[in-house]
């Protein structure tokens, strides 16, 4: 099929590189015409798995580069539009730029198309895409307005993709559902998972069939973007506070999680507690979907409740760093991780970011390592902070260490490497990478969030001089 991808953030760029893998021919819209002229050139702006793989595999042929966006509507039978949707002051979304692409692809319309709104928006969006479609002069017979929410998740977004849960899309006819059923058909039908060349099937997707592609109203479709991303955020929320409960009476949050993920009706999965979430969805999402709710005339205080777990969550983690280190003011430390979650080289919204700037606020000298998101962070963070090579240099003579995003490879550091570079043998693990019992045999005052800390006076004293012994 023919389709044009409207917007080169992360879903855009994944989706049309992904749609391209399918075998479809892609043309990615954007305005900002530096942005087009890189990704032509062979630049590939984001971190994420696969991507460049894939835009290599298919730049020039299947998926090209465009600033026209009515060129690109005329030419295709399916508009995507994958336009960002930033929160307003008062947390509502602001669907200006989705509105203003609607305007644009109106002119663009002489025959039967199908516009699908990518982008995370609040219900009835759909309805509104037509109006102004229509308002602007184009013939209600010839498109059609669908909802196809996305589930990628960042730094695993390209195998989300192609090996997804299930496809969700909102139509209002069968004649729609069909073009749909038409875009999606190399998964539905199984025939990409037989390619020799298709990208690698996660272990999270073993033995799973071809996905399922429910078809619901668009209005539904909307909502189940916004429940979704709701209830994954309540339960992180949920496991972060009963995370706290275990801190105040000394149990184990991990034995706990099992013991109650084990329940198939829970399930395990998005129950890692931590530092709280953050990235570009789940903080503007939550509050989009309460605005919407509050609109409807449903004042949904439950997700304001996620929200304000969320926020404590990090304040609880700082209280923690300040509990073990007493004073902060001059206090060296070590900071793995800015991202807001592993895999990633974005910062939006991270909760680690926001934890270090707290600490700087509060007197603290910083040195941090990120393996992706250093670039990023370099921008929003004030200058004397320090940049490490890796997380080796940014523990070298630590106060403290700080895990703050949860990358693989700080969830297999060399303990012994570490314990020779930093000045004390702390760390506060806001991820909980670590068996705290590993850590205390390895010579490390260990805190972590909802299990009891691996430390005692006792613990301090020996570690201390094994320390020196080393040295
Ligand atoms: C999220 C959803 O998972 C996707 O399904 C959705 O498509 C996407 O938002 C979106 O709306 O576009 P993403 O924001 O990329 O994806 O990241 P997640 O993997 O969901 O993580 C979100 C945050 O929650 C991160 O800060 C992560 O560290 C945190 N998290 C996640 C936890 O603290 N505990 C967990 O158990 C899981």
């Amino acid at each position: 099929m023919r389709i044009a991808v409207v917007g080169s953030g992360y879903v855009g760029l994944v989706t049309g590189a992904c749609f391209g893998d399918l075998g479809h021919e892609v043309v990615l819209v954007d305005n900002d015409a530096k942005r087009i002229a890189a990704l032509s050139s062979g630049e590939v702006p984001i971190h994420e798995q696969f991507l460049p793989e894939l835009l290599a595999r298919h730049r020039g042929e299947r998926i090209r580069f465009s600033g026209d966006l009515q060129a690109a509507t005329r030419a295709s039978e399916v508009v995507l539009i994958a336009v960002g949707t930033p929160a307003t002051e008062s947390g509502d979304a602001d669907l200006s730029y989705v509105e203003s692409v609607a305007r644009e692809i109106s002119g663009g319309i002489e025959e039967y198309k199908v516009v699908v709104e990518k982008s995370t928006v609040p219900v009835y969006t759909s309805q509104w895409i037509r109006t102004i479609i229509m308002r602007d002069g184009a013939d209600p017979a010839h498109f059609e307005v669908a909802s196809n929410p996305e589930f990628l998740r960042e730094g695993t977004a390209v195998t989300d993709f192609v090996y997804p849960d299930r496809i969700v899309v909102g139509v209002e006819s069968e004649r729609a559902a069909a073009v749909m059923r038409e875009l999606y058909g190399p998964l539905t039908s199984g025939w990409y998972y037989g390619r020799a060349d298709a990208i690698p099937r996660p272990e999270a997707a073993s033995g799973k069939g071809p996905p399922r592609l429910i078809i619901t109203s668009t209005k539904s479709a909307e909502l189940i973007k916004h429940a979704s991303n709701a209830y994954l955020a309540m339960k992180i929320s949920f496991i972060n506070a009963v995370a706290s409960i275990c801190e105040a009476v000394g149990a184990n949050v991990e034995q706990v999680r099992d013991g109650i993920g084990t329940d198939s009706r829970i399930g395990p999965r998005f129950m890692n507690p931590g530092i709280g979430y953050g990235g570009s969805c789940f903080p503007k999402d939550l509050m989009a979907f309460r605005a919407v709710a509050k609109e409807s005339g449903y004042d949904f205080r439950l997700l304001e409740e996620v929200i304000r777990i969320n926020e404590e969550q990090r304040h609880r983690f700082l209280r923690k760093v300040r509990s073990v280190l007493w004073t902060l003011r001059g206090k060296r430390l070590g900071v793995l991780g800015l991202a807001f979650k592993g895999g990633t080289d974005d910062i939006r919204e991270s909760p680690a970011l926001l934890l270090v700037q707290e600490l700087l606020r509060e007197g603290c000298q910083v040195c941090a390592y990120d393996p992706a998101a250093m670039e990023r962070a370099k921008g929003v963070l004030p200058a004397g902070v320090e940049f490490a090579a890796d997380a080796y240099a940014a523990a070298k003579d630590a106060d403290a260490l700080l895990i703050l995003t949860d990358w693989e490879e700080f969830a297999t550091l060399d303990l012994e490497h570490l314990l020779a570079v930093v000045k004390y043998p702390i760390v506060l693990d806001g991820r909980n990478l670590y068996d705290p019992t590993v850590m205390l045999e390895n010579g490390f005052s260990y805190y972590s969030v909802g299990r009891p800390a691996a430390l005692t006076e006792e613990v301090r004293a020996r570690a201390l001089p094994r320390k020196r012994e080393r040295a």
